[in-house]
């Protein structure tokens, strides 16, 4: 009898432990937007989230959300471009497993910055580049070991409908496009490298998510005109897309690395 109940207590503290033991999410440029979002469900989750941020000081709501979920969120300082910043996050992290290195940071240059080509800045397409591109590659390599290490093993990159060539139809925002179809291209074949590890390099695109419930807005007259304008054309992703996002990244395996996802789970063309 008694050695019945210490069996059952071993494998009862066993399920305990299984259950205890939280996946590790890092995620790159947490200060606003989907990086801020994907922190917030991830911790809301139970997971255990390394937030990073060009400059923590300030970074006012992810501080919030930290102070938050004290025991969950650890905010890291990362500019994805200073790479003497990334091996030195790399090597801090190198004992810790990372299940899900979520490359969410880049420049959203729909937004910011010249964007068309009769006004081209060369030193600005640069700039999306390295950031967009040459970076993403350079986190991922960083933290390798750490996914590979690690329980789910997956690195997810932020792309961009826009990065899609064969849904090219104007010549609008070529800056960013260009740099989502070669990060995609980059991290299909960076996939191909390291799918014998057992890492799923996971190529989606988020959609624009409405982040700040813009949706559920009572007068949509104060709803800013690019949000109202995706409203009305229905383009807009609902603020449940990043768990959803989520979920996909939980599912998806190196039997997906050959597909562009959508944040809905649908697949894009290349
Ligand atoms: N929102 C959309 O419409 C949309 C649609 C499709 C795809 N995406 C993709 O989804 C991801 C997130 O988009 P978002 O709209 O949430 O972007 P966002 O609001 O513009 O935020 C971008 C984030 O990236 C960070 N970042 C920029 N340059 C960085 C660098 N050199 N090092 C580290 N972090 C850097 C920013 O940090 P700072 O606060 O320091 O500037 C910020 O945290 C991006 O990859 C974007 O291309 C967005």
């Amino acid at each position: 009898m008694s050695k019945f109940i210490a069996a059952a207590t071993l494998l009862l503290s066993g399920l305990l432990t299984m259950s205890a033991r939280a996946d590790t999410v890092l995620v790159t440029g947490a200060t606003q937007g989907h990086g801020l979002a994907f922190v917030e469900d991830y911790a809301a989750r139970g997971w255990r989230v390394i937030a990073t941020a060009r400059d923590p000081a300030n970074a006012k709501d992810l501080a919030a959300l930290a102070a938050r979920y004290k025991d969950k969120i650890v905010i890291e300082q990362l500019d994805i471009t200073d790479f003497a910043e990334v091996d030195a996050l790399g090597a801090k992290y190198k004992s810790t497993p990372i299940d899900v290195l979520n490359l969410n940071g880049a420049i959203n240059s729909f937004r910011v910055g010249p964007e068309t080509f009769a006004k081209m800045d060369y030193a600005w397409l640069e700039t999306v580049l390295k950031t967009n591109v040459t970076a993403q590659l350079y986190v991922a390599q960083a933290f390798l070991e750490s996914v590979a290490a690690s329980r789910q093993k997956k690195i997810a990159v932020m792309s961009a409908v826009g990065g899609s060539i064969s849904g090219v139809r104007n010549s609008v925002a070529p800056a960013y496009r260009a740099s989502k179809a070669a990060v995609n291209m980059l991290m299909r074949a960076y996939g191909e490298e390291v799918k014998g590890r057992g890492v799923a390099v996971l190529v989606i695109a988020p959609g624009t998510v409405d982040v700040h419930n813009y949706m559920d807005a009572p007068d949509l007259s104060k709803v800013p005109e690019r949000y109202r304008r995706q409203i009305e054309l229905k383009v807009l992703a609902p603020r449940s897309a990043i768990g959803a996002m989520i979920d996909l990244i939980d599912r998806l395996t190196v039997a997906d690395i050959d597909k562009f996802h959508q944040w809905d789970g649908k697949t894009l063309p290349w």
